[in-house]
């Protein structure tokens, strides 16, 4: 299957604007998943509730959903992009999956980071493993990956890829994703946003870019500069995520031990 990313700089708050750069971009390129960044649609440095307020919407139902899944349509794929979510009083930074037909999954990140905080409610559900058909696909957003516990449930759950869109600011993920296939055997697609964001007379934040696939060895298939606004993809075989032998006597699930982790757990 041809997986991959779309890395670029959203512009803040003009969210049709940003739809039309992912139609068009998505529309020249030939994909079966395809990753966005983090909050792709609305930007990332919002200064007020209001704003974030005035800029989310429902998803399913928004018009960013929507229209991905009519971009899906037209490419007969599975994309996955960051949303600013309204859902009643809160508002969730969430990643949403979506074919040709409609909403496939979405999922609520639980780890938000820095002045998120301020802005989102925590998702309180662990994201779902989606069998695509070519593959089985989990979702983390960004500062998840901070939290390995996140990405060895999905594995454990079965994922053959790890999908994570991002708007990264540290420089330490792009490394951390290799570790976290090579851990789990899984692929990772990380898609990571370009450009700086200064509002509302707030430090401004830089976004590192360094978008890549990896795959069940930790190798990066294909990376992004820091600067790089374009869409890539790489034939990737996701069967090869399913063998989780490293050794002749060392099966990655089967060597855990969660009979002993559990002790410790409960010295804790
Ligand atoms: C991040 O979670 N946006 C760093």
């Amino acid at each position: 299957m041809l997986a991959g990313f779309f890395q670029f700089e959203p512009v803040f708050g003009v969210v049709s604007s940003n739809l039309d750069t992912i139609e068009e971009v998505a529309d020249r390129e030939s994909f079966d998943l395809l990753v966005l960044p983090e909050l792709c649609t609305t930007g990332y440095q919002f200064v007020s509730q209001k704003e974030v307020r005035d800029l989310s919407e429902p998803v399913p139902g928004g018009p960013s959903t929507d229209r991905l899944i009519k971009i899906a349509n037209k490419s007969n794929a599975h994309i996955v992009a960051g949303l600013a979510e309204k859902d009643g009083k809160d508002i969730f930074n969430t990643a949403v999956m979506v074919n040709g037909s409609g909403m496939v999954s979405k999922y609520r990140k639980i780890h938000l980071f820095h002045e998120e905080t301020l802005w989102f409610t925590p998702g309180s559900e662990l994201p779902d493993v989606v069998d695509i058909g070519s593959a089985r696909v989990g979702m983390i957003i960004c500062f998840d990956w901070f939290f390995p516990e996140l990405t060895r449930i999905l594995t454990i759950a079965g994922a053959d890829i790890v999908v994570q869109p991002a708007n990264l600011i540290l420089p330490y993920c792009q490394k951390a994703m290799q570790t976290r296939s090579i851990e789990n055997r899984i692929y990772t697609i990380t898609s990571n946003r370009t450009g700086t964001e200064e509002r509302g007379g707030k430090k401004p934040l830089t976004f590192t870019g360094g978008s890549q696939v990896t795959d069940v060895k930790g190798n990066v298939l294909i990376s992004a500069s820091a600067n790089d606004e374009k869409l890539q993809v790489v034939e990737i075989d996701p069967e090869q995520a399913r063998d989780k032998s490293i050794t002749p006597y060392n099966s990655l699930m089967d060597s855990r031990r969660p009979d002993i982790y559990a002790d410790l757990l409960g010295k804790k």
